[in-house]
C-alpha cells in the first residue's frame, strides 16, 4: 500500500509540474521587475541660471524590455533631494532614438533617428516619458500585464543600437531672484531676452514661455545682489522594467497636446505652451477666473486605456479627456505642496492624480475625436503653462478566448488536465481496491 501510495504522490508532483510552472507564468509581471537607480551627468546652477541640456545615450536597461515605470527627481551632490523653490524642474522627458553603433550623434545629425512616441503632435513631443515638479508624486507605473515593449531587435535598423536621450530645463530659484514665481513661468521681462536661442525675434505679444528661459539664460537677480553659489545637481532616475515575453501586452505611448489646433490634417502645430489671461473684475465678481482650453484630436488606432496622467503648471486646476461620445474617460487633478520639505513645497504642483481604468473598462476605437480639457486658475496671469495628456493604450483583448488553444500557457492547462485525469483514476482504483481490502480484513 504504502508503495503505491508513494507512486501516486509522485506522478502527482511530477505531472502537477507544469502547472506550478503555468501559474508562476501568469504572475511573473509583477514578480520579476527589476529596478535600477541611474544619474544623469552633472549639471550646474548658480542663483538665477537656466539648464536646458540634451544628454544622449544616457544609462538605460538595455535589451528587448518592457518598461513598467519611469520616475526622476533633482538630487545634490550627497544624493539629498532639492526642493523645488531652491531648483525649479520645469521639466524632463527621455526620448527613444536609434544611433549608428559605436558612433555618438547628437540630435541635428543626419545619423539619428527619434523613435518616436504613438502621437499624435508631429514635430514636438516625441517622448516616452516627460513630467515636471510633479515628478516625486505622480505615478508612472504601467499595470497589470501591459508594458513598454523597448529595444525589439526587429524595429531597430541594421548597424543601429536603441539608445535614450534625456532632456532635463531647470531654473535655479533660489533666494537672490528678484522674483522666484515669476522665474519658473520665464517671464521675458526678467530674462531680459527678446530674441530666441536661434535670434530670431520674439513676437510683441510673446511674453514670457520656453523661449525666454533657453539654457544658460538669467533670471533677473535682487537688486545689489553679488555673486552666487554654484551648484552641482543630477537628476536621478529610477527605470522599472521586465524582460520581454509573449504574456505581455504591449502599450502604445500617446501624447495630447491641449494647443493641438486638432485639424486631423495638419499635426504639426503643438505649440506645447500656452498663456492664461487674467480674469476681469466681473468674472472676478462671480468667482469665475477659470481659463478652460479645449482641443479635439483624432488618435489614429484604438484600444484600452490602461494609464493616463496629465501635466500642467503653478495655476492648473485639473485636466481631463474624453471620448466622442462626451464620456470622461481619465481626469487627472493637481496635488499642491503645504510644506517646505523636498515632495511638498507650497504652492508648486507636487503630483498629478493618474488613472488605473478597471481592464477593458475604458475603450477608445480607431480614429475617435477625443476632447481634452486644460483648466488653470485666471485669476492672475500666467505665462508658458502646459496642458499635455500622456495616456497608455492597449490592442483590445478579446474578452472571450484570452488565451488561444494553442499557447504555452493553455498547453499546460491541458497537460493538468490530462494528469488531473489519471491521477483521479489512480486514486479512484487505489481506493476501491483499499475498500475491497478493508472489507476483506473485517471479514476475516
Ligand atoms: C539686457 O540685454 C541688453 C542687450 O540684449 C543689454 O544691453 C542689457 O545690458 C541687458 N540688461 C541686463 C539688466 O542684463
Ligand atoms: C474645467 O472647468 C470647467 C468650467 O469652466 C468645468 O465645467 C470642467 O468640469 C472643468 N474640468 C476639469 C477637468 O476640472
Ligand atoms: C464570445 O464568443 C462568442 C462565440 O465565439 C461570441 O458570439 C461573442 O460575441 C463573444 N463575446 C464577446 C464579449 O467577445
Amino acid at each position: 500500500m504504502w508503495h503505491s501510495r508513494f507512486w501516486v504522490l509522485s506522478l502527482a508532483v511530477l505531472f502537477l509540474t507544469p502547472f506550478v510552472h503555468a501559474s508562476r507564468a501568469s504572475g511573473r509581471v509583477d514578480g520579476s521587475v527589476k529596478s535600477s537607480v541611474f544619474l544623469s551627468p552633472p549639471f550646474f546652477l548658480q542663483q538665477g541660471s537656466v539648464v536646458n541640456k540634451y544628454y544622449y545615450d544616457i544609462p538605460f536597461p538595455r535589451g528587448h524590455t518592457a518598461l513598467k515605470s519611469f520616475d526622476a527627481e533633482v538630487v545634490d551632490e550627497m544624493g539629498a533631494s532639492v526642493p523645488l523653490f531652491e531648483t525649479y524642474l520645469h521639466h524632463w522627458t527621455v526620448e527613444r532614438y536609434y544611433g549608428p553603433k559605436g558612433t555618438q550623434v547628437d540630435r541635428w545629425s543626419p545619423n539619428f533617428i527619434l523613435a518616436r512616441n504613438a502621437g499624435v503632435c508631429k514635430n514636438d513631443l516625441a517622448q516616452y516619458f516627460g513630467l515636471g515638479s510633479e515628478t516625486r508624486r505622480t505615478s508612472t507605473w504601467v499595470p497589470g500585464p501591459y508594458g513598454i515593449e523597448v529595444g525589439n531587435p526587429k524595429e531597430i535598423p541594421s548597424g543601429y543600437e536603441e539608445r535614450w536621450v534625456l532632456n532635463v530645463h531647470a531654473i535655479d530659484t533660489r533666494p537672490g531672484v528678484k522674483d522666484r514665481f515669476r522665474c519658473t513661468e520665464c517671464k521675458c521681462s526678467l530674462y531680459n531676452v527678446t530674441k530666441s536661442e536661434y535670434g530670431h525675434p520674439l513676437d510683441k505679444d510673446y511674453i514670457g514661455g520656453l523661449y525666454c528661459c533657453y539654457d544658460q539664460t538669467r533670471c533677473q537677480l535682487r537688486d545689489g545682489f553679488k555673486g552666487g553659489e554654484v551648484r552641482k545637481l543630477f537628476l536621478k532616475y529610477t527605470v522599472k522594467w521586465v524582460e520581454w515575453d509573449e504574456t505581455i501586452v504591449p502599450v502604445k505611448v500617446y501624447i495630447l497636446d491641449v494647443t493641438d489646433p486638432g485639424k486631423t490634417t495638419d499635426r504639426s502645430s503643438c505649440k506645447v505652451e500656452y498663456q492664461v489671461e487674467p480674469c476681469n473684475l466681473e468674472e472676478e465678481r462671480n468667482g469665475k477666473c477659470v481659463d478652460t482650453k479645449k482641443t479635439t484630436v483624432a488618435v489614429p488606432h484604438g484600444g484600452e486605456i490602461v494609464y493616463g496622467v496629465a501635466h500642467q503648471h503653478s495655476g492648473g486646476t485639473g485636466a481631463a479627456l474624453y471620448g466622442q461620445d462626451g464620456r470622461l474617460l481619465c481626469s487627472s487633478i493637481p496635488t499642491y505642496g503645504k510644506g517646505s520639505e523636498a515632495g511638498n513645497e507650497v504652492g508648486y504642483i507636487v503630483g498629478m492624480s493618474t488613472c488605473y481604468p478597471e481592464p477593458g473598462s475604458v475603450r477608445i476605437s480607431d480614429g475617435e475625436l477625443l476632447t481634452f480639457e486644460s483648466n488653470y486658475s485666471s485669476s492672475q496671469l500666467h505665462t508658458g503653462v502646459m496642458g499635455l495628456f500622456y495616456f497608455l493604450v492597449a490592442d483590445p483583448q478579446p474578452l472571450n478566448s484570452s488565451i488561444s488553444w494553442g499557447d504555452e500557457v493553455m498547453k499546460r492547462w491541458w497537460a493538468f488536465g490530462l494528469v488531473g485525469v489519471t491521477v483521479a483514476v489512480i486514486f479512484g482504483v487505489g481506493y476501491r481496491r483499499l475498500r475491497r481490502n478493508g472489507e476483506g480484513y473485517q471479514s476475516i
